[in-house]
């Protein structure tokens, strides 16, 4: 499936996206603890990254993306906001450069639809601790946009729990919302 392409990541921090894709929405499913580590897998430019950041005091987020071009702008938004906890790290496809049972909380904002390939699960479920959770957000199939992927690159929030329970995940929430799907997950 094809990667996102960098030259349009400005739309990624546009204010309309942030309305229609709110960060408090999304902790509303998932929430934070201060003292969590957590995963912002595909975290591309740092939209959430930023906010998990001011979630925590003592805690560390992972930002881990697996194209340097999107990575460079996260850290450029470091060097002007500060990034006291963050840790950026380029990951190749199909691992993830974190150790075994390090993760409490890990989120993916508009990334299922663009892995392909099972290992990235595997380690997923490898670096989440044994009662961690994860948070997966993605473009619906079944909803009405004009902009986003292709319906045919797209999961349904079914076909998204069924994929995501065969490497051993169980949903606790889920909702739909315009033309988004929500999921919280218990490892
Ligand atoms: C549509 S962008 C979303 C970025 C960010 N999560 C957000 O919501 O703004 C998808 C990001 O996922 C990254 N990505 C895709 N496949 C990946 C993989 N297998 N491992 C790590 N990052 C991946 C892309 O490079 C891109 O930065």
């Amino acid at each position: 499936m094809s990667k996102f392409d960098p030259e349009h990541a400005d739309h990624l921090d546009s204010k309309e996206r942030r309305e229609r894709l709110a960060p408090d929405d999304i902790f509303s499913l998932l929430d934070i603890e201060k003292n969590d580590a957590v995963l912002d897998f595909g975290a591309g430019t740092g939209f959430l990254t930023f906010p998990i950041s001011e979630r925590l005091t003592v805690g560390k987020v992972y930002a881990v993306d697996v194209q340097e071009e999107m990575l460079e702008k996260l850290r450029k938004k470091c060097q002007e906001d500060g990034c006291g906890n963050i840790e950026v790290l380029l990951n190749e496809e199909g691992s993830i450069p974190i150790q075994d049972d390090e993760i409490d909380k890990a989120f993916l904002i508009n990334v299922l639809h663009e892995i392909d390939d099972e290992a990235t699960f595997e380690e997923l479920y490898r670096v989440i601790k044994e009662d961690g959770k994860m948070c997966v957000v993605d473009w619906d199939k079944e909803g009405e946009t004009s902009h986003g992927p292709p319906a045919s690159e797209r999961f349904s929030l079914e076909e998204a729990i069924e994929l995501l329970e065969r490497y051993g995940f169980a949903p606790i929430k889920s909702y739909k919302n315009l033309d988004h799907f929500f999921v919280s997950l218990q490892k």
